[in-house]
């Protein structure tokens, strides 16, 4: 069978341009919308954290895509091969075919998660006094390399950090001040650069490869090695083909294998860049795979599994070439375009251009009257679930715990990040989400700010308990009652 590519590319005679799916249904799950005033008592159950939420309070989940992408048929078929066995299990082998094959790495680690491979990673080279500078910081890779005395340093071009912007690469490293960075600090202190792909906290945005090959070009200067966290890399290598000149003809595998060959390690969590579980640290140097080895058998199981179920071994295994092919990793970058379009079209401020794993709105600008204090990204996000029974989550103030004088750390940025999993929702649902978003922000003014009854001293974003700091929840369910009537 000759397959075809959409990408987007299928034009309809109406003039739209709507992303067209290019899978059928085969297995769904029930989903509940559930009435008003139970959504308002869901929040209050859940401390106004969407962490705290249960799913089925919840219509559209859209908090994470991380371990709520779909699986494909083949993924599902490929589990009842499992080999299951301690040590040695065949089904270890497919992964090490398919990941040679994908990423062109012979020697792995599996680890239960992504943020496992970052302990590993840290606790091997990160040493008291270290710097990693990067594209932009992830939470679990930057408290890893905290908790071993190192730090990290985000070098993201100025352009990255402009929210409405029409570069392509908003996620490229500015290459000027990372050789500053490097003699400054000294390279015997630097054991790598961090690349990211699709910077999952500056809106999902690429790196292009360009500029994966001038980051190379300095760490081969100063003898620095590349980490690549290929947690989003499918979308990344996808914005290369769609974005970069001289790659529009290539297909994803072989950019992948271009970009995977410019970096000493990769690493990933398989949550995100297929639908299974686990994560994985591959090289091709036999060093460096000594050096971390150990580490594997004492906190996540033997090598051949590492802490994952040997069923989500064999779907990672069909999983990872899926996240070369066209038509699977298209999906979201596609509804992501289209929704910051239309949002864009509504004059709601979104994060521009669309990136890979969801849409992200400008909670700052559309609620400057909530103080960063009283967190504008998870006040929307409530008032988001108010309005469409839809989940999302805070990028921002909230996230970040006080530092050790009790103070908030205030970000730059407050945004709702709004993820679309892959292959997860349909056009109406996500028209469903644009219509209920358009609603809460015409109702802005209604919507007030939250404060903590509960603080955890760490991880406040995951476990922390808030209350609105008025009435305003009330006051916008009269506003949804007035407007929608007996609609749910
Ligand atoms: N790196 C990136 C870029 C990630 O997005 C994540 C997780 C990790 C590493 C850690 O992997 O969760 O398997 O331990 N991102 C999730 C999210 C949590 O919601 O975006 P993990």
């Amino acid at each position: 069978m000759e397959k075809s590519l959409n990408n987007g590319k299928v034009k309809f005679y109406n003039g739209k341009t709507l992303p067209l799916e290019m899978h059928k249904v085969k297995m769904v799950q029930a989903i509940n919308l559930v009435p008003l005033e139970r959504r308002l008592k869901a929040l209050e159950e859940a401390g106004y954290n969407s962490h705290l939420m249960q799913t089925s309070d919840i219509f559209m989940d859209m908090l994470t895509d991380s371990g709520t992408n779909a699986s494909s048929d083949a993924q599902v078929a490929a589990t009842f091969m499992a080999d299951e066995a301690y040590a040695g299990s065949q089904s270890f082998v497919k992964l090490e075919k398919s990941i040679l094959d994908v990423f062109g790495k012979k020697l792995l680690l599996p680890v239960h998660q992504g943020r496992a491979g970052e302990h590993i990673l840290a606790m091997t080279f990160i040493k008291k006094g270290s710097l990693v500078p990067m594209n932009y910081h992830f939470l679990t890779f930057n408290a890893h390399v905290g908790l071993c005395g190192g730090g990290t340093v985000n070098l993201t071009i100025p352009e990255g950090l402009k929210l409405k912007s029409t570069y392509p690469f908003k996620g490229n490293i500015d290459i000027q001040k990372l050789e500053e960075v490097i003699i400054k600090t000294g390279p015997e202190k630097i054991p790598f650069v961090r690349m990211e792909a699709s910077t999952n906290f500056l809106g999902g945005q690429p790196f292009s490869m360009e500029n994966l090959k001038q980051v190379r070009k300095i760490a081969d200067k100063y003898g620095i090695m590349i980490l690549l966290d290929a947690s989003l890399v499918g979308e990344n290598v996808y914005f290369i083909k769609k974005r970069e000149p001289g790659y529009e003809n290539r297909t994803l595998g072989s950019i992948l294998l271009e970009m995977s060959d410019l970096c000493e390690i990769v690493y990933f969590s398989a949550r995100k860049v297929s639908s299974s579980r686990g994560g994985m640290i591959c090289t091709n140097r036999t060093d460096l795979f000594d050096m971390m080895k150990n580490f594997v058998p004492l906190y996540e199981g033997f090598l051949t599994y590492g802490g994952m179920s040997i069923r989500d071994i064999e779907s990672m295994a069909v999983g990872l070439r899926e996240t070369i092919d066209d038509n699977v990793i298209c999906q979201t970058p596609e509804f992501v375009r289209y929704v910051v379009e239309e949002l864009d079209k509504l004059g709601i401020p979104v994060i521009t251009p669309g990136g890979a794993l969801g849409f992200h709105v400008n909670a700052m600008e559309i609620l400057d009257h909530v103080p960063q204090t009283e967190y504008p990204g998870q006040a929307l996000a409530a008032a988001f679930y108010i309005a469409s029974g839809n989940r999302a989550m805070e990028s921002g103030t909230m996230m970040y715990d006080r530092d050790e004088n009790g103070n908030e750390v205030i970000q730059d940025h407050e945004i709702m990040r709004v993820a679309v999993p892959r292959r997860v929702f349909t056009l109406s649902q996500m028209e469903y989400a644009i219509d209920r978003l358009n609603w809460v922000y015409i109702n802005r003014k209604l919507i007030g700010g939250l404060r903590f009854t509960d603080e955890p001293k760490i991880m406040r974003f995951f476990t922390g308990k808030l209350e609105p700091v008025s009435d305003w929840p009330a006051k916008l369910a009269a506003k949804y009652r007035e407007d929608f009537g007996d609609s749910l």
